[in-house]
């Protein structure tokens, strides 16, 4: 069969659904670009002396890594001169980066984790790119607040997981479409159209090292599972948990699951462990476009109205009846 390429899917998306604008078409074009230099960096570790830390902090109070900062850089600078973005938000900013002067504004927002599962780089396990885009409100005169929206608004998410291959997973509203990256050729190819999440599962996702921490529901839900035949699920459960977001949900992705980074006392105060805008409503827009449900618990993800670009959030998604389980011990 004929190899289908990104840029011949999302121009095929663009006449056939007229969901993708040019503009649109070029920023996704841009970002996965970005991604592919990021997947070479990755891919050099310690040839490229890119291991380890850099030295300084990001607004979250974490510290940074050499290859947090030079993945943000490699985004940053692959999406400045378009014409495409209004703004663009990052997990490595405090604050919107605004587009340079000299280049004319779009009216999307593009928001992105430049490296998720920092605590991986330096072991050689997967690492990856999260993204989310926004349109930018109309007459607003660009400012934080742009990007205050309910992952609802997403026009289009997607990652990229630098691990064994590199792949990118992408949704713009109509389902969910795998592309490996042909290292040779330096392309993005269709190997996957439309994924589905199982929406039953055997499997889990939660650091267990946090058990004492968390509320009644996760424990009694995660109980559940560990007691397994002789328990009230009366099936054996398995765990699985990478450490990288964007690797452990790319797993249920691919054969269901069910990922938690759920509240907990050691977080609650800050809202929980991940962040809404670029990790837990980009992820909640795939699931959910792949079938599966995305929950703090309480309320679905998309739904919430952010209150701050870094907001955080317990984040529970994956297979929708396991799910659907763990809400209603909520
Ligand atoms: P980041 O590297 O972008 O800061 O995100 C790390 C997140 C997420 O990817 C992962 O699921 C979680 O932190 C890992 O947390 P633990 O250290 O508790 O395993
Ligand atoms: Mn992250
Ligand atoms: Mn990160």
């Amino acid at each position: 069969m004929k190899p289908i390429f990104l840029t011949q899917f999302l121009i095929e998306e663009q006449r056939a659904m007229g969901k993708i604008t040019p503009d649109l078409r070029l920023l996704l074009e841009v970002v996965t670009r970005a991604c592919k230099r990021i997947s070479i960096a990755v891919g050099k570790g310690a040839l490229g002396g890119v291991l380890g830390d850099a030295g300084t902090g990001n607004i979250q109070g974490e510290a940074q890594k050499k290859l947090d900062v030079i993945s943000n850089d490699i985004l940053l600078e692959a999406n400045e001169w378009g014409g495409h973005l209004a703004a663009l938000a990052s997990e490595e900013m405090d604050h919107p980066h605004p587009i340079p002067e000299q280049y004319p504004k779009g009216g999307y927002l593009l928001l992105f984790d430049p490296l998720d599962g920092s605590s991986n780089i330096d072991v050689n396990v997967s690492v990856g790119t999260i993204f989310s885009v926004l349109r930018k409100p109309e007459g607003s005169a660009s400012s934080e607040d742009d990007f205050l929206q309910p992952g609802t608004q997403q026009v289009a998410a997607g990652y990229c997981v630098y691990g064994p291959s590199t792949t990118l997973v992408l949704t713009i509203g109509n389902g969910v479409h795998q592309f490996t990256l042909d290292r040779e050729l330096g392309s993005f190819v269709l190997t996957q159209r439309d994924m589905k999440i199982p929406p039953d599962t055997k499997e889990f996702s939660i650091n267990m090292s946090n058990e004492r921490f968390w509320e009644a529901p996760v424990k009694r839900y995660i109980d559940e599972c560990v007691a397994g035949k002789d328990g009230p699920r009366g099936k054996d459960f398995n765990m699985r948990w990478v450490a990288s977001m964007v690797a452990d949900v790319h797993r249920i992705i691919t054969r269901g699951g069910v990922f938690m980074y759920p509240l907990d006392s050691k977080t609650k105060s800050q809202g929980g462990k991940l962040r809404l805008m670029y990790e837990a409503n980009p992820m909640s827009f795939i699931i959910e476009q792949a079938g599966g449900a995305a929950t703090t618990g309480r309320e679905r993800i998309l739904d919430i109205k952010p209150n701050k670009l870094h907001q955080r959030v317990p984040v529970i998604m994956g297979s929708k009846n396991e799910v659907d389980l763990v809400s209603s011990y909520h």
